[in-house]
This record gives C-alpha cells, structure tokens and sequence, in this order.
C-alpha cells in the first residue's frame, strides 16, 4: 500500500515514526510543506488550498491508496472537504486527544496547547463543549503562535522558546494541571522542554499511536498484508532542518525539493 502523509512541516514526521512502528510493508510519501507553513496562523481558506493541491500531488505523483492528515490544523480546516473531493481514498486526520486528557487527569486540571487556527475551529469548539458537558474538569487552553516557527528552526530547547512555554505554562503549573494535550504534531518535539517548565510530574497526550492503529486496521480491510519492509521518501517545498529530520527518524533520508 502506498501512503501520502502531510503536514507543514516537521511535526507530521512525528506520526510518521509512530506508522513505521506499527506498519509493515508501506510505502510512505511525505511532503512537508514548508513553503507555507506555519499554517496554524493561516485562515481555513488557505489551508484549506494547501490540503487539496498537496493531495492532489501525491495523487498523481505517487498514485497513493491512503492519505494521512499528519497535522491537526490541516484536519480541522480541510478534513471534511478532502473526504468529498477524495472519496476513494482511505483518509485518516489527525486531532487533539481531549477525551483522553479528561478522562486521564486525577488533578481534574488538564491544559490544551495548540495552534490559533485549532482552537479556533469549529471541529475542536464543538468537541470541547460536548467534553466539558460530560466531565468535572477545567481546562486551560493556549494558542501558541510562533511555536511551530521555533521548532521549524530546530530552536526546540533555546531560550526564546523556553521563555514562550515560561508564559504559557505558567497558569497552568500554578493550577496543578497533571495532563496536556499536544494538540499540533510539532509540540512532541518539544517534549522535554515542556516537562522541565512545568517542573512537576504532567501527562503529554499525543496520539500518533491512534493514529497509526487506526490507518493499519483501515488498510487492512481493504485487504493490507502487514509484512515486509517499509519504504519512505520525504519532499518539503521549502526549507527544512535535515538534521531534525534525521533526528525524529532515527536516519538519514535524501529530501527532495517540490513545487506543488
Ligand atoms: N503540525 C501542525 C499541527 O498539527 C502544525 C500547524 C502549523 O503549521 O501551524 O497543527
């Protein structure tokens, strides 16, 4: 089976390596659109672009049989669209593990980090209402801008950075918060960072995991084998960290230059 992944950039490698843990016998097609990221402080209508012509990309180019939204961004913004435009494809998005992070918490305090454009959304808005109906918990939620331009860098642990989650965090180390919710697939690069400043023992919700379970069993039904070796190949249309890349998969792959 052939897989398409995007993102903005470097956070969807995150779900990537998660899907070589779980998945065998893939080929897997990632473009990291860094020509236009972050697409966190982009309107829906723009990302909403960006989504169907990468799709489209790696339609033609690459002839793929499934599409994984690797950025919670690009799910809230476009996710519905891409399942009218693409019916035949296998598509699977990315989102904020909130249920997760209510029922997880002991502290009844949990803290939500995601972009501008998520929180904003009405996918997220609606999901927290239903959630906050259900469970006795606060949340406190932060909209991170500039976050995903640090980690883009590879800034994951300078001093502007830690200065930014500093301000962020703070309300919520005062508030006992013992769960937050990574709710962009860049901010598990920044996991140590986010686990120094708030200097007591906190849960990071991620869900790369799901994500890539849940890309398995759909595969597998339309009739996936899952044996063999993995294939992957890695285009950005833009700038990208080589050495974050490397980095987050643990080896060195060629990244080819595209024009989408
Ligand atoms: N990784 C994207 C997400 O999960 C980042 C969005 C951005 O480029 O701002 O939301």
């Amino acid at each position: 089976m052939t897989i398409g992944v995007f993102d903005s950039g470097l956070g969807g490698l995150t779900v990537v390596s998660a899907m070589m843990k779980h998945l065998r016998g893939v080929e897997i097609y990632y473009v990291a659109d860094t020509q236009n990221t972050p697409y966190g402080e982009k309107s829906k209508e723009q990302i909403l672009d960006f989504s169907v012509s990468i799709t489209d990309y790696l339609i033609q180019n690459h002839h793929i049989d499934a599409l994984v939204v690797a950025c919670n961004t690009a799910t809230s913004a476009a996710i519905k669209e891409l399942r009218l435009l693409f019916p035949y494809l296998v598509i699977v998005g990315t989102e904020p593990g909130l249920k997760p992070a209510f029922a997880h918490t002991q502290t009844r305090k949990i803290g939500i980090l995601a972009t501008p454009a998520t929180l904003g959304g009405k996918k997220y808005k609606h999901l927290i209402g239903t959630l906050s109906l259900e469970y006795d918990v606060e949340y406190f939620e932060q909209a991170c801008s500039g976050l995903v331009a640090q980690i883009e860098k590879g800034d994951t642990d300078t001093p502007q950075t830690i200065a930014m989650l500093e301000d962020w965090l703070a309300p919520m180390r005062e508030a006992n918060v013992d769960t937050i919710v990574l709710g962009c697939t860049h901010y598990p690069l920044i996991s140590k960072a986010i686990e120094r400043v708030m200097s007591h023992p906190v849960a990071l919700v991620q869900t790369a995991d799901a994500i890539s379970k849940r890309v398995l069993h759909l595969l597998e039904e339309k009739g996936h084998i899952n044996r063999g070796c993995n294939r992957i190949h890695i285009a950005a249309t833009g700038v990208i960290e080589s050495a974050m890349v490397e980095q987050i998969l643990g080896e060195k792959i060629e990244i080819e230059q595209v024009v989408i």
